[in-house]
């Protein structure tokens, strides 16, 4: 019933040429909903609307520090007036508000998709994740006050991962999402463990700018590091070596034991299952595929979902380029100066915390397809469905504005004086926001999501 109207939207956004037969047709219809509508009046003619968080969205609740306090400690963070002891101090607060928050996180997962399983607790190393990060990022003197910091200070799993509606269906479930942050943690601990550089990109970059978490009907998370480090990376996991098997069951490289038993001694059992791909796609761009041996295969593939991409980029003194260098114009990405990029910062990804590009607009700019660049004003869908390795069906685009009463969205807003930047999500039906976050934020690009 609902089919018509949504497909000739999506036409006439992304095809100027159809507007008038469209306009003709977007009147037929209307007329025949209006009709319709008139012997059928408490039917919900809405297009953009089925299954929303309800009104009674269990909050404010749980976290020991309320949104005034959280907000009032980052704005504390990045005064330049506050001693650095005190920024350390604040520091943290908040390093301890978020590990509540990722433990509330991973005791409310467990107990929805796991039945209170004792190795899906065991498969989070709350602690150890919380010291990485805050090992790489704590200010610890001038030089590393921080320049972004923010976090959910209220997260439900249930709530805020729960949005499906007509226009943007999607088959991430609850417990998706969460299997896929479980694989994230585990991957960041290894990267961290292995001291390799990464930082988000693409989708998950525009997730965290969006969103502040994966964009709600997104289906991977992708990460670059530097291609020096990819031997390192093959090393850190489970290799998955296709030449003593072409069928789909994973087997280990035994040269490859050696090196991983020194490196997986002394990590939780859920670093066992965990296995690395090397895949080449059709302009000949290698990435790595790291998933879980729990997770269901992916049809006609090698390789699993939930996964993790993560691209190795090649890089000169000054600029960061896709790899191999002559496909940087396939689409992947063109030239990204280091200086957008580091020193990286932390961003929200849901519950966890990302290192991201220093300027995150400007690096998207060259991470992401021509035409894309207003990314905050269009939405558009998943391109390739990665549970079922195929093209959507339904490529769409749509003005994210449309989107606002369905899916939370980053609500930003500058200070000219202190160029400091407040970032809050909106949740639809909400008054308050459940993150918060604050950066400089130095780049001459639209930053409102109006
Ligand atoms: C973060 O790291 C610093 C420096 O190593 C340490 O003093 C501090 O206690 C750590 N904070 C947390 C919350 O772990
Ligand atoms: C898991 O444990 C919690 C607290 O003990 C309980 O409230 C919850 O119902 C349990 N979940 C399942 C699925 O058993
Ligand atoms: C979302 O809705 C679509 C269509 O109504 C359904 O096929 C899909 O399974 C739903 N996804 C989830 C995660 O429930
Ligand atoms: C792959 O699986 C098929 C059917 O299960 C089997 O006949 C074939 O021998 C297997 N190939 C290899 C290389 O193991
Ligand atoms: C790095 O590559 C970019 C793009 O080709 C080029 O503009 C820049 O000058 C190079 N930098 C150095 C130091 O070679
Ligand atoms: C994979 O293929 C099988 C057989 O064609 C099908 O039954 C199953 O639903 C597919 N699974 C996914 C995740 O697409
Ligand atoms: C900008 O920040 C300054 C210093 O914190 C504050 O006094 C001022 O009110 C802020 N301006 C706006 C428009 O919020």
């Amino acid at each position: 019933m609902y089919a018509k109207p949504v497909i000739l939207a999506r036409l006439l956004i992304n095809n100027r040429r159809l507007w008038i037969p469209c306009m003709i047709l977007v009147g037929l219809c209307a007329i025949t909903l209006l009709l319709h509508e008139s012997d059928n009046t408490n039917r919900d003619i809405e297009t953009y609307v089925s299954t929303q968080p309800s009104k009674t969205f269990p909050f404010p609740l749980a976290n020991s520090l309320t949104y005034d306090e959280v907000k009032f400690l980052l704005d504390q963070l990045f005064d330049t007036h506050v001693s650095l002891t005190d920024i350390q101090s604040i520091w943290n607060k908040l390093m301890n508000i978020w590990q509540q928050i990722l433990t509330k996180f991973v005791h409310d997962a467990c107990s929805l998709c796991h039945h209170n399983g004792s190795y899906c607790y065991e498969s989070i190393d709350v602690t150890r994740y919380v010291y990485y990060i805050n090992e790489s990022f704590y200010p610890i003197n001038e030089i590393k006050r921080p320049v972004g910091m923010g976090l959910f200070y209220y997260f439900d799993l249930e709530h805020l991962r729960a949005v499906n509606n007509s226009i943007l269906p999607t088959d991430v479930s609850a417990c998706d999402y969460f299997h896929m942050l479980q694989l994230m943690v585990n991957v960041q601990l290894i990267l961290h463990q292995a001291q390799i550089k990464y930082f988000l990109t693409k989708g998950t970059l525009i997730g965290v700018l969006r969103h502040h978490d994966v964009i709600p009907w997104d289906t991977d998370i992708d990460l670059f590091i530097p291609s020096t480090a990819t031997e390192k990376i093959l090393q850190s996991f489970r290799r998955l070596d296709l030449s003593l098997n072409k069928n789909s069951s994973a087997t280990t490289s035994s040269t490859m034991e050696n090196s991983r038993k020194r490196l997986t001694k002394d990590r939780p059992s859920f670093h066992k299952d965990l296995v690395v791909y090397q895949f080449k796609n059709v302009h000949k761009v290698t990435s790595y595929k790291i998933f879980s041996l729990r997770s269901p295969i992916v049809n006609r593939t090698n390789y699993r979902w939930p996964k993790i991409d993560i691209f190795p980029y090649e890089e000169n003194a000054t600029h960061i380029y896709a790899y191999p260098k002559h496909q940087h114009n396939l689409g992947t990405m063109s030239y990204l100066a280091k200086s957008n990029v580091e020193p990286v910062y932390l961003r929200v990804l849901g519950p966890l915390l990302v290192p991201s590009p220093r300027q995150p607009r400007l690096s998207l700019k060259a991470m992401v397809r021509l035409g894309r660049s207003n990314l905050f004003h269009v939405c558009e869908g998943n391109t390739f469905l990665h549970r079922y390795n195929r093209g959507s069906t339904d490529n769409w685009r749509v003005p994210c504005k449309e989107l606002h009463r369905n899916y939370p969205f980053v609500r930003s807003e500058r200070n000219a004086t202190t160029n400091l930047c407040s970032e809050e999500l909106k949740f639809p039906q909400l008054n308050q926001g459940l993150s918060l976050y604050k950066y400089r934020c130095e780049e001459d690009l639209p930053r409102t999501l109006q």
